[in-house]
């Protein structure tokens, strides 16, 4: 398959998980991909790993986010395939939350994001697809998750704002929603191999489909937005957990 081939595409946060499956998707598709993280050895190794190009960048920075850019377009000129993926997650309830707690979050989370569209935009090439990883919680309402949560609520107003921003150009934005996904995002907030199997196997209980999502899966659903198969959809959010938010 083919079918993305001549596209250069974009990935923030590919060292592991949604991002690096996504890498390894739109390159098996012919894309030239371009993963960002920052960590210098993490991101090369798994460009290494993948066979596309690594670009260290801290996304919560909007410095590193216009250097980024600028490398970008001096190496690969314009962007046909954009996936604002990079993102941490945390817990603790609103009486107990923090600045720093909450600065970390959003300013990855959201903040982030949100640059990375803005100072992309002058380099997408006209019928660019955007795709920004939101999260089932924006649509549902979990004790201990606010911060994280609204975040991603905040992201899904920016995907339909930029969605009529940059029609003209015909330049199509969406998100993808998953739910509980089989990645590294849990271990990093401090929990072990056996806390993440408890915490899973509750969350399991409560999704109707039984089974955690997989990061190929989501990858498949960017690539697909990616492609002119797609051509007819924006401002659109894509749910992917199971039937989680139903139940
Ligand atoms: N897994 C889930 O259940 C789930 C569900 C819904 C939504 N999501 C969302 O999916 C996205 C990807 O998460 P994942 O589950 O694939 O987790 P992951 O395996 O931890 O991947 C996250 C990626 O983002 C990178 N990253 C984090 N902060 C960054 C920063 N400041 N600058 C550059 N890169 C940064 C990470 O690099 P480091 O290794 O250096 O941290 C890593 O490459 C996130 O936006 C997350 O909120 C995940």
């Amino acid at each position: 398959m083919d079918n993305l081939k001549d596209k250069v595409a974009v990935i923030t946060g590919g060292n592991s998980g949604i991002g690096y499956a996504t890498a390894k998707q739109l390159k098996e598709q012919g894309a030239t991909v371009v993963i960002t993280g920052r960590r210098k050895e993490a991101i090369e190794k798994a460009a290494l790993e993948l066979g596309v190009t690594a670009i260290t960048a801290d996304q919560s920075s909007v410095s590193d986010i216009e250097s980024l850019a600028s490398k970008v377009k001096e190496d690969f000129g314009q962007v046909d395939i954009l996936f604002i993926n990079a993102g941490i997650t945390d817990k603790g309830t609103i009486e107990q939350a923090t600045e720093a707690l909450f600065d970390s979050i959003i300013n990855i989370n959201f903040k982030g994001a949100y640059f990375t569209l803005s100072k992309f935009i002058p380099i997408l090439k006209d019928g660019a697809s955007v795709v920004f990883l939101s999260s089932n919680t924006a649509n549902m309402s979990y004790a201990g998750t606010s911060i994280y949560s609204s975040g991603k609520t905040a992201l899904n107003a920016v995907v339909k704002i930029a969605a009529l921003e940059l029609a003209s150009k015909k330049i199509r934005v969406n998100s993808v929603s998953p739910g509980p996904t089989e990645t590294e995002i849990m271990k990093k907030i401090g929990l072990n191999e056996e806390e993440v199997k408890t915490l899973m196997d509750a969350i399991v209980d409560n999704i109707p489909l039984k089974q955690m999502g997989k990061s190929e899966d989501v990858a498949k659903m960017v690539s697909y937005l990616s492609s002119d198969a797609a051509k007819f959809i924006t401002g659109a959010d894509f749910i992917m957990d199971g039937g989680m938010v139903l139940a």
